[in-house]
Formats: C-alpha cells, sequence, structure tokens
C-alpha cells in the first residue's frame, strides 16, 4: 500500500468523445487540466466519430504539454498515467489509450486504467491547490457511502458508492440518455449542438408550466428520455402547422417546460433511490449537472427532505482528465495498475474496472 503521505503526481488523459485533455494532480490536488473541444461537429449536428478520432490525433501533444507546462512539473516527475479506457467512441478512446501506453512505455512508469463512468462520480475528490492550504478548510465531500446521479450525453445512472472502488448501479436509462433528451430536443427547436447549454440558457428566460410533456412510467429507478422526445417532436410538428413561427414566438417557454420535465423525472427517481437506500449523501455528476434548473433543483429538494447535496464545479461536469487522474489516483495508492496489452472498451459498465 503506498501512502498518503508519499508524493504522487498522476498525468490523466481523457478522450472518450470529442474534448482531448489532459490534467496533472499532486496527491488529489489539481495543478492543471487543460482541454481542446472540438467545434468541427457543431455543423453536423452531433459528434461525428471519425472526425472525432482525428481530432484528438491532432490536439493530444499540445494538450499534454500545455497541462505539464500549465503545472509547472516536468515529465520525468509524473509517477503514473491514467487514461480512460471506456466506455466511449471506439476512435476516441484509441488515441488516448495508445498515447498513455507511449508515454508509460517511455518514461517506464505504471499505467491506470480507468473506468469514466467511476471517474465522473470520483470528481467529487478532486481538491484545488488551496484546499488545507495556510489553515485553509479542505471543500467538503461525499462520504461514504452515497448516491450518485450521474447524467451525461450518452449515460444517465443512479450508482450506490460504497468506497472510491465500489460501485452498484442501482438504474439507468432503458433508451436515450437525459443528456441526449436535452440535444434531440434543441434539434427539433432548431438549435446548434450540443443544445443542452442552449436550453438552459432560453429556459431561463421562460415559463416551465406553459406546455405539459407525459412523463413515462418506468418501474423501479430506471430512466427512459425517447417517449419525452418524441412528444417534444409531435407537439412541435402539430403547432407549427397552425403556425409557422410557433417555435420561435415560444422558445423560451419550450425550453423551460421540456428542461422542467426532464428535471422532474430525474428528481423523481433520486428521491426514489434516497428512500430505499435510506442515504441522504446525494451528489450529481456528468455534463447534464452542470445544468442551472438541476442544480437548484438538487439544492431545494435537498434542503426539503435533509440531504447533504454535492454539486460538481462547472469544471469537472464535463469531459475533463482532472476526474481521470483522480480516480487513477485512489487505484495508485493501491497498486492497481494495468499492462500494455490494455485495449479501449467501447461499453464498460460502471460496476466494472476495479
Ligand atoms: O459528461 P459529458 O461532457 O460527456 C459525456 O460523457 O457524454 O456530457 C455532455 C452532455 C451533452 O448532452 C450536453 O448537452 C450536456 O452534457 N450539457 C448540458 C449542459 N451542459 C452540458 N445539458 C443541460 N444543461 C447544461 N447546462
Ligand atoms: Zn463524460
Amino acid at each position: 500500500m503506498i501512502s498518503h503521505e508519499d508524493k504522487v503526481l498522476i498525468l490523466g488523459l481523457e478522450s472518450s468523445c470529442d474534448d482531448t485533455s489532459c490534467a496533472v494532480l499532486l496527491n488529489g490536488k489539481m495543478l492543471a487540466n487543460i482541454a481542446a473541444a472540438q467545434k468541427i461537429h457543431e455543423q453536423y449536428g452531433g459528434v461525428v466519430p471519425e472526425l472525432a478520432g482525428r481530432s484528438h490525433q491532432q490536439n493530444i501533444v499540445p494538450v499534454v504539454d500545455a497541462a505539464l507546462k500549465e503545472a509547472g512539473v516536468n515529465i520525468s516527475e509524473i509517477n503514473a498515467i491514467a487514461f480512460t479506457r471506456g466506455p466511449g467512441l471506439m476512435g476516441s478512446l484509441l488515441v488516448g489509450v495508445s498515447f498513455a501506453k507511449s508515454l508509460s512505455l517511455a518514461l517506464n512508469i505504471p499505467l491506470i486504467e480507468v473506468n469514466h463512468m467511476q471517474a465522473h462520480i470520483l470528481a467529487h475528490f478532486i481538491l484545488s491547490p488551496f484546499d488545507g492550504a495556510q489553515g485553509d478548510k479542505i471543500k467538503l465531500q461525499p462520504k461514504f457511502p452515497f448516491l450518485c446521479l450521474t447524467v451525461s450525453g450518452g449515460h444517465t445512472q443512479l450508482v450506490r458508492v460504497a468506497d472510491p472502488y465500489t460501485f452498484e448501479l442501482l438504474g439507468e436509462t432503458i433508451d436515450d440518455a437525459a443528456g441526449e433528451a436535452f440535444d434531440k430536443g434543441a434539434k427539433i427547436l432548431g438549435l446548434p449542438y450540443p443544445g443542452g447549454p442552449l436550453i438552459d440558457k432560453y429556459a431561463k428566460e421562460g415559463n416551465p408550466e406553459k406546455f405539459k410533456f407525459s412523463k413515462p412510467k418506468v418501474p423501479d429507478l430506471n430512466f427512459s428520455y425517447s417517449g419525452l422526445k418524441t412528444s417534444l417532436l409531435y407537439f412541435v410538428r402539430d403547432h407549427v402547422k397552425e403556425n409557422e413561427n410557433f417555435v420561435t414566438e415560444n422558445l423560451n417557454d419550450l425550453c423551460a417546460s421540456y428542461q422542467k420535465t426532464i428535471i422532474d423525472i430525474l428528481i423523481e427517481k433520486l428521491i426514489s433511490a434516497a428512500e430505499q437506500t435510506g442515504i441522504k449523501e446525494i451528489a450529481i455528476a456528468g455534463g447534464v449537472s452542470a445544468n442551472s434548473a438541476l442544480r437548484s433543483a438538487i439544492e431545494k429538494t435537498g434542503k426539503e427532505k435533509g440531504w447533504n447535496v454535492f454539486i460538481p464545479e462547472f469544471q469537472f461536469c464535463t469531459d475533463n482528465a482532472a476526474m481521470i487522474a483522480m480516480a487513477g489516483y485512489f487505484k495508485y495508492l493501491r497498486k492497481d495498475f494495468c499492462g500494455l496489452d490494455v485495449a479501449p472498451l467501447a461499453r464498460w459498465g460502471v460496476e466494472k474496472g476495479i
């Protein structure tokens, strides 16, 4: 077992979708977290896997250089390389995995595979360089066991986290993810990709009670979002037949009402999961946790239910390498390393990988 007292520098690499990111963490404290977003996908209305892989190839070296420079760390000081093994787009993952293997071989340091969905959750443990320094308090972190609602572009999951190495999937989406509901809904409303942040923006000016969309009836702790997206499609189609300007005239109210339905579904399931498990330590994670209405809804529900609520900083909601390095640090403490024969996994359950 490696002691927490040792100085451990982890370099994290994230390339599962359309952000190329590199971070450097010193014992869980973030020294640098650099990401290159890929603008190219906007014109196609979604991530084009082939283009994402090519952009990662172009971005990865400059992004790693920039992270090391910002951290003020020489590459020879790094103790281990943590990388996203999956889940994600195969062509995108391949770039990060191959790069991580080469670095580990060249520097003769351990390689640590990280499950992207576990990393989103463990982002709650990333410390800033000021945490604990000069008498400052260390930021509050969820106590184990806690519940995490992970809402990203590809996943919607309710996870019971027993410790940094034990994840139990309590429920997940049976079709579209919450992030997809945002992005596909935005497309129906004529907004560019990724539509989630735009729906968030327009919804702030709209009335969430103006239009009603029916919620799916899914048993247990699973979710379903494809029906909601289709009901928005038919609703818009029917109204546009009568008034071709219906969407532009009602954009704010449409965004607010649609967003409210997405969030109500998430909150209802989260309440059920908290009641069923008796857990009151509640966290959210993933790209959709950047949504302002979801953040306030969780805060409000948390006050009503007596939960301790944990909401990530914006920089740790969407894909980032700091969360990969954090998950890598936990594994480093257990000397949980992988070999150079490791291959990316497009699908990889949140319970796996430890
Ligand atoms: O976690 P993430 O960066 O990537 C995946 O692992 O999928 O999540 C991306 C998703 C996209 O669907 C994007 O529209 C959504 O997060 N998103 C938002 C907001 N910011 C990002 N959705 C709603 N409101 C936001 N403010
Ligand atoms: Zn993600």
